[in-house]
C-alpha cells in the first residue's frame, strides 16, 4: 500500500511526486492524460506507482488516503472530487495544491465536511525546480487532517536556512489558499518594482544589459538578498538563440498573469485593505496591454545624479518592505474578517525559502510579529521604521529622476504615497468628509468631541 497519491502528473504533480518518493515515502501516481502516466512510469521503482484509472489509483493507497490533487485551478477540481468521491472512505483527506480561489476552496471544505472527507487547500510555491527540490507550501484547512500528512509536507517542503520547514499549518477553512493568494499578489508587487528600477538603469543610467545583471547581483548578495534578485540578473545577462542580442530586449513587453493578483484586489477591496502597491502592480500588468503604444519611448540626456545606483538599491530594499507590508495588512484584515486567527511569524518562515518572494527580509518580518506581536502596520516594528527613514530620501530622489525622464514608476511611487500616508495624522479625509455632508447629507464625526453631525450648509429653497 502507498502512502501518498497524486492526481495530475504535469510538471508540477510529477515533480512533487518524485519529491515525495526521494524523501523515502511510497507514492503512486495518476492523470487522465495517459502520456503524463507514461512519462511518470520511466520512474516508476518500489516506491513509485504510476496508475492508469482512478480504481487503481484509489485502491492503491493506505487509509485514511491521502490524496494531493495537482492540476488546474477551477472546474477540473470540482470534476476530480467529483470522480473521487464515491471511491473514498470516511476519514480520507484530499488536498488540493492548485491556485485556487479561496471562495472555492472555502465552498468544497464544507461540501466535503460534510461528507467526512478531509479538505486542505494548500498553497505551493516554487515552481518546477521547487516542486521537486523543495517547495514553500500553505496548507489550510482541517487541523487535524494536517498533523497526518504534516511528517510528508514537512519532508518535501524547502527548508530556511536554519533547517526549520517552509511549511506549517496556516489555519482553518480557506486559509492556506489565501495565504498563496497574497504571496502572488506580493510576487506582482516585486517583479514590477524590479521592472521599474530596471527601466530606469536603461533609461536614465544607459546601463547594458550585462551591466545591469552585474547591478542585480551585487544587490542580492547586498541590500535585496532575493530570489528575484538573482533570477533578474540571470534573466539579463541571457543571450538570444535566435538573434546575437541578449534575449531580454526580443521579448515583448506585454505582461500576462493567471488572476490570483486580481483575487487579491478583489478581496483587498472587499475588506477596505490599502494594498496600493500591489494594485499598482497588477494594473501595470494590465497597462502592458492596453497601452495604444503610439508615442516616443522616453530617453534621458539629462544629469544622472552621482548615487542613483545606491539610491535604486535602497528603493528596491524598502519597496520590497512595502509590498510585504501591504501583504501582511491584507492578512491581518482577512484573518479578523474570517476568523481565521493565523500567525504571521509562521507565515513569514514558509516563505523564507522555496517559494518564489523569499528573500534575507523574511526573517526580519518573522522577528517583527514573534511572540503573537499585533501590528497593524509592519512598519510599525522598530526595524522595519528605521529602514523607512533611512531609504525613504533615497526613493524619493529616484522617483524624481523618473519623472524628469518620463518614466513611469506605479509601485516605487505608490510605495511612497504609502509609506507618506500610514503615519500621518493629518491626512486631508476631513474635506472628502465635509463635500459627502455638503452633497448628500453623509454625516460626519468631529475632531473635539464625540457623536455624528450635519452642518445645513446651504439654504433649500
Ligand atoms: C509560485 C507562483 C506561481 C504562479 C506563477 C504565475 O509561487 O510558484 O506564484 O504559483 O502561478 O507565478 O502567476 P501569473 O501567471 O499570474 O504571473
Amino acid at each position: 500500500m502507498q502512502q501518498f497519491g497524486v492526481i495530475g502528473l504535469s510538471v508540477m504533480g510529477k515533480n512533487l511526486a518524485l519529491n515525495v518518493r526521494n524523501h523515502g515515502f511510497s507514492v503512486s501516481g495518476f492523470s487522465i492524460d495517459k502520456p503524463e502516466v507514461d512519462a511518470f512510469a520511466k520512474y516508476e521503482d518500489d516506491k513509485l506507482k504510476p496508475c492508469y484509472t482512478w480504481e487503481e489509483f484509489v485502491n492503491s493507497l493506505e487509509k485514511p488516503r491521502k490524496i494531493l490533487i495537482q492540476i488546474m485551478a477551477g472546474k477540473p477540481v470540482d470534476l476530480t472530487i467529483e470522480k473521487l468521491l464515491p471511491m473514498l472512505d470516511k476519514g480520507d483527506i484530499l488536498i488540493d495544491g492548485g491556485n485556487s480561489n479561496f471562495h472555492d476552496t472555502e465552498r468544497r471544505f464544507k461540501e466535503l465536511e460534510k461528507k467526512g472527507i478531509h479538505f486542505i487547500g494548500m498553497g505551493v510555491s516554487g515552481g518546477e525546480e521547487g516542486a521537486l527540490n523543495g517547495p514553500a507550501l500553505m496548507p489550510g484547512g482541517d487541523e487535524e487532517a494536517y498533523k497526518e500528512v504534516a511528517p510528508i509536507l514537512e519532508a518535501i517542503a524547502a527548508k530556511t536556512p536554519e533547517g526549520r520547514p517552509c511549511v506549517s499549518y496556516i489555519g482553518p477553512s480557506a486559509s492556506g489558499h489565501y495565504v498563496k493568494m497574497v504571496h502572488n499578489g506580493i510576487e506582482y508587487a516585486i517583479m514590477q518594482e524590479f521592472a521599474e528600477v530596471y527601466d530606469i538603469l536603461r533609461t536614465v543610467a544607459h546601463k547594458s544589459d550585462d551591466e545591469m545583471s552585474e547591478i542585480f547581483d551585487k544587490w542580492n548578495h547586498g541590500r535585496v538578498n532575493a530570489y528575484l534578485s538573482e533570477i533578474t540578473a540571470n534573466v539579463l545577462k541571457q543571450k538570444d538563440d535566435l538573434t546575437s542580442d541578449h534575449v531580454i530586449d526580443h521579448i515583448l513587453n506585454v505582461a500576462s498573469y493567471k488572476g490570483t493578483g486580481n483575487w487579491m484586489l478583489e478581496d483587498g477591496v472587499a475588506l477596505g485593505a490599502p494594498i496600493s502597491v500591489i494594485a499598482e502592480a497588477v494594473i501595470a500588468r494590465f497597462m502592458s496591454k492596453a497601452t495604444t503604444r503610439e508615442g516616443q519611448a522616453p530617453s534621458y540626456n539629462g544629469d544622472v545624479p552621482a548615487d542613483l545606483i545606491d539610491n535604486l538599491e535602497k528603493s528596491l530594499q524598502l519597496t520590497q518592505a512595502v509590498a510585504y507590508a501591504q501583504g501582511f495588512q491584507q492578512l491581518t484584515m482577512a484573518a479578523k474578517a474570517y476568523n481565521w486567527g493565523l500567525r504571521y511569524p509562521a507565515i513569514a518562515q514558509n516563505w523564507e525559502a522555496g517559494c518564489i518572494i523569499r528573500s534575507a527580509m523574511l526573517k526580519d518580518i518573522e522577528k517583527a510579529y514573534e511572540g503573537g506581536k499585533e501590528l497593524d502596520v509592519l512598519f510599525q516594528d522598530p526595524y522595519f521604521k528605521k529602514l523607512m527613514k533611512e531609504n525613504l530620501p533615497a526613493l524619493r530622489s529616484v522617483v524624481e529622476v523618473a519623472m524628469k525622464a518620463g518614466i513611469p514608476t506605479p509601485t516605487l511611487s505608490a510605495s511612497i504615497n504609502y509609506l507618506e500616508s500610514i503615519f500621518n495624522p493629518n491626512l486631508p479625509a476631513n474635506l472628502i468628509q465635509g463635500q459627502r455632508d455638503y452633497f448628500g447629507a453623509h454625516t460626519y464625526k468631529r475632531n473635539d468631541r464625540k457623536g455624528t453631525f450635519h452642518t445645513e450648509w446651504y439654504e433649500e429653497k
